[in-house]
């Protein structure tokens, strides 16, 4: 059979250097799409459709721009004064926080919160230390990394996988004071399952659902992915790492002790967390803002010019009136002040907006309140005197993964070749959240701490030099770290077309809450919905 590689190969390239010679390099990029060699524009991760208002929208039509107000400076409440304000609609963002980014908080030295009930914390972090308390990391389909780009925020890697970084199962009694590298585990739960799958396919146990030439190329596969040895067993392999790396010509090279037997390898459960580094929103190679996730929020700021911007305004009131909407606040004096315009954008989280004075009726307020409670997270920041992860335990970011309380431990993907460092020692949510949340701040350090020194040894306490701990569930005009919507439900549906002259905006208005990307799509759609009605009327 002649194959598409073999003929087409060839005279594909021939024919692209052909048209490459007559026309420009557009051209040449499109037609490799349509011979399917380069993506096409249509095969691009972009497939929802986006069009920004432009200035010019209201000089062409002789229409005067409307007047915003937008309730939130989060990534939904910026994204959409910004979009509108592109368009010549005069805006104002009124953010009842003392500083913009909402759930993107990065702490950094200095910095103080206090929570609903008024335990205070101010970090004592050195200069460039930070902690990125919400938001941490970026996917690069997100559109998140395009609002960086056309701001202008600068960027790098963030590392959301390592395979030097530890697992660390107590619980299921795997690995108590024994972290295993994420390689090692790997490579032996790769490697059993590879072994037991060539004896069921030699047994025959796939035969109905395999023909002879698909055996083989399993077999061959799974040799591979596996380490098998020739008989088709796993016996470990130079995959699992070495306690001495190979060096010169002397050093070989000394193998970890193990692999344990399939029944040890199985019952830690170290494969549950394998998925994680393929998950569609989780996988590598993944970005942040140099200093800190609400860098971003500093640059949406300044793009919208800060006099549009007041902090310290929390909003208690947005009602409907006959030309538009009337939206209360409390000025810095502690007094209501009322600001009229054309149209509102709410942004803050949907639960909370229950507690305003409002006049869009039970249904708005019904729909809200399936997002009554947010979840619970909360995450440590450790700041060390030095970066002995690195040194000692020779992890360059990535996150350890444990069974228990903790969660996840993250390594810094920043300040590498700096003496000090930040860690977070944990990330957890739900029940885990509450009861670190429940503590007062030296108490979640202790205790971080406690379990920590179980991973990576003694100088995890001894190096300590301060912490800042957050619950999300505790931050004031927050009160969760993310809530999901039923996005079938009627009434999600019924926010969507908003209340009056009201839309509303944030990451629980998307299809993927907890994530700044859900946020920019929701206020985009909201921009859109609320732009294209005034061209229309
Ligand atoms: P918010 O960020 O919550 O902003 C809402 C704003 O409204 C806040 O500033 C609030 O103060 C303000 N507000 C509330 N009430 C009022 C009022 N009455 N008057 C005026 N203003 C008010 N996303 C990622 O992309 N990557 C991640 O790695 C990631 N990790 C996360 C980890 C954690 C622990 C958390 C909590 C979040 C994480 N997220 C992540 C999610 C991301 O932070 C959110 O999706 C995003 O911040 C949502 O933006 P928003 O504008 O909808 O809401
Ligand atoms: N976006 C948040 C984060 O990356 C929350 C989240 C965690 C969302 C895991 C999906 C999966 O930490």
């Amino acid at each position: 059979m002649v194959t598409d590689e073999s003929t087409t190969g060839v005279s594909r390239r021939n024919f692209l250097q052909a048209v490459g010679a007559t026309s420009g390099a557009g051209v040449m990029f499109a037609t490799m799409g349509a011979v399917g060699l380069a993506p096409t524009a249509a095969a691009q991760p972009r497939t929802e459709s986006w069009i920004a208002p432009t200035k010019s929208d209201f000089t062409l039509t002789g229409r005067s721009a409307k007047k915003v107000v937008v309730v939130g400076a989060g990534p939904a409440g910026l994204a959409s004064a910004y979009e509108l304000q592109k368009a010549g609609y005069k805006v104002t963002v009124l953010e009842a926080r003392h500083r913009p980014g909402g759930r993107t908080l990065t702490i950094r030295g200095g910095d103080s919160e206090t929570d609903v009930n008024g335990v205070k914390q101010t970090a004592r972090f050195d200069k460039n230390i930070y902690m990125n308390a919400g938001a941490g990391r970026i996917a690069q389909w997100m559109v998140t990394m395009d609002y960086l780009r056309e701001l202008g925020v600068p960027y790098e890697v963030f590392t959301n996988a390592n395979a030097d970084a530890y697992l660390y199962n107590e619980r299921t009694g795997a690995t108590p004071g024994n972290p295993v590298r994420y390689r090692t585990a790997k490579a032996d739960v790769f490697g059993y399952t590879s072994e037991l799958l060539t004896y069921a396919t030699d047994q025959g146990a796939l035969d109905q659902k395999l023909t002879a030439a698909d055996k083989e190329n399993l077999r061959a596969f799974l040799r591979s992915w596996g380490s098998l040895k020739a008989d088709g067993t796993y016996q470990g392999g130079d995959n699992r790492g070495y306690s001495v790396y190979p060096s010169a010509w002397n050093e070989h090279g000394t193998p970890l002790p193990g692999p344990g037997s399939v029944s040890e390898v199985l019952g830690s459960r170290m494969g549950m967390y394998f998925p994680f580094e393929i998950n569609w929103e989780q996988s590598m190679l993944m970005f942040q803002p140099k200093g800190g996730m609400d860098v971003t929020y500093d640059y949406f700021v300044r793009a919208i010019g800060k006099q549009n911007v007041q902090f310290n305004s929390p909003v208690t009131g947005v009602e409907n009136t006959p030309g538009g909407v009337k939206v209360t606040y409390t000025a810095h004096n502690g007094k209501a002040r009322q600001v009229e315009a054309d149209f509102a954008v709410v942004s803050a989280p949907a639960g909370l907006m229950r507690r305003w004075s409002t006049n869009w009726g039970p249904d708005i307020d019904a729909a809200l309140g399936e997002f009554a409670v947010g979840a619970p997270a909360g995450k440590i920041g450790l700041q060390y005197r030095s970066r002995f992860w690195e040194d000692d335990h020779r992890i360059f970011g990535g996150i350890t993964e444990t069974d228990m309380d903790l969660a996840h431990v993250w390594y810094p993907s920043y300040g590498y070749g700096e003496r000090k460092g930040l860690m977070v020692g944990y990330y957890n949510t739900g029940t885990n959240a509450r009861t670190y949340g429940d503590m007062a701040p030296k108490q979640r350090e202790l205790r971080a701490v406690e379990q920590g020194v179980k991973i990576h040894g003694e100088k995890y306490r001894t190096e300590l030099e301060s912490s800042f701990s957050i619950a999300w569930h505790k931050v004031p005009y927050i009160e969760g770290a993310w809530a999901y919507p039923n996005t079938q439900s009627s009434r999600f549906k019924q926010l969507q077309q908003g209340a009056g002259n009201v839309y509303f905006a944030g990451d629980w208005m998307s299809e993927i809450s907890a994530w700044q990307h859900g946020a920019f799509w929701a206020a985009r759609y909201a921009v859109q919905a609320l732009h294209t009605r005034v061209m229309t009327s």
